[in-house]
């Protein structure tokens, strides 16, 4: 019998990478395309990539990321790009005959201020946080796609288009680019370069205390193929047609200023830490609830400070200026 042919669209990213770090030495057949290969923007490429490659599964990785500044300053790259590389990727998928799709959402798609664990169903219940507000509307239509394909043809196709959604992310491959970087990436590129620089104070923006949650990208990897491989019966009895995405969070957060500790001390930055407390804090706490995964036999497995020393040696081999 022949391999199933697994697409990971988005390879070179952090989370394209961690999975076919967990996927390689299955009995898989994993198919990648560089962007000069294969420009997910232009539908006609994607189009004779799904009707030659003979795809049977695709991980929908790809995608047009960054931080509050990226998102503030390039608002209509991110809503364009990420819905066109979604609406390419998932009708020429469903167009070739692909009955198994996992999209990649994110924790923005909910809305802002909600102080207590963050649940499925929460989604559209109210206003989007106004930095990220076009990549968060275009991951929203990434999930609402997936679940009118099913509803249209999952019967009379066979098709099962499947939707997560991590909460914030961090580990090998991810971006330190001063203007595009989340919070993690952000912090330890601030303390290395402090480091290496002999700087004896960092000051970091807003009060420390907001709460935030972090998960290291192997176990979102494990999760996506977790979710991607459960089976239809199991799956449909957590989801429902019009709610049929999945949250995948750590089950732990922590305030700003913890983090900070944790990452001083894995970087090895000796210096004083100031907050400035004129610049804004952002949500005082953004937790995904998981219980929805948790129930269904998925835990994370790397504990933060592991996941962050992990993280800095992989940004001192690739990354960091000495
Ligand atoms: N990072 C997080 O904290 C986080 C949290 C929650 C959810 N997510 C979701 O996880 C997914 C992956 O995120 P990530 O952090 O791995 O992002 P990333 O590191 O920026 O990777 C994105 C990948 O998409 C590829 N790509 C973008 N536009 C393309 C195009 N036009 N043609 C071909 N390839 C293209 C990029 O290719 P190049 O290498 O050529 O640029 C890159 O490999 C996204 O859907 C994101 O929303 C991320």
């Amino acid at each position: 019998m022949s391999k199933s042919r697994i697409f990971i669209a988005g390879h070179n990213g952090m989370v394209g990478s961690a999975l076919i770090r967990f996927l390689k030495n299955n009995d898989f057949e994993i198919i990648t395309k560089d962007r000069n290969q294969l420009d997910l923007l232009k539908q006609d490429e994607v189009n004779n990539f799904f009707n030659h490659e003979k795809i049977d599964q695709v991980y929908l990785a790809a995608a047009k990321v960054g931080g509050i500044f990226a998102n503030n300053q390039y608002p209509a790259e991110f809503i364009y790009e990420n819905l066109t590389i979604q609406l390419n990727i998932i009708h020429s998928a469903f167009l070739s005959g692909v009955k198994k799709l996992l999209f990649l959402g994110s924790s923005c798609i909910y809305p802002k201020n909600i102080n207590r664990p963050i649940k499925e169903d929460d989604l559209l219940i109210g206003k989007l946080e106004e930095t990220n507000e076009p990549y968060a509307i275009a991951k929203i239509a990434g999930i609402k796609m997936c679940e009118s394909y099913n509803r249209q043809y999952g019967k009379s196709h066979g098709i099962d288009f499947r939707s997560i959604m991590p909460t914030n992310l961090y580990g090998p491959g991810d971006n330190y680019h001063s203007e595009n970087s989340h919070v993690i990436p952000g912090l330890i590129n601030r303390f290395h370069n402090a480091k290496i620089n002999k700087l004896t104070n960092v000051t970091i923006w807003g009060t420390g205390n907001p709460k935030r949650e972090f998960l290291y990208v192997d176990d979102l990897a494990r999760a996506s193929v977790f979710v991607m491989n459960l089976d239809k019966k199991t799956y449909d009895q957590h989801i429902s047609p019009m709610s049929s995405h999945i949250n995948v969070g750590s089950g732990k957060d922590l305030t700003i200023k913890e983090l900070v500790k944790i990452i001083k001390k894995v970087v090895g930055y000796k210096g004083t830490i100031n907050y400035d407390h004129t610049k804004p804090d952002g949500n005082p706490r953004k937790f995904l609830d998981s219980n929805k995964i948790n129930n269904l036999g998925f835990n994370t497995s790397v504990n933060l400070e592991e996941g962050l020393i992990k993280t800095y040696q992989d940004y001192k081999k690739f990354h960091a200026k000495t």
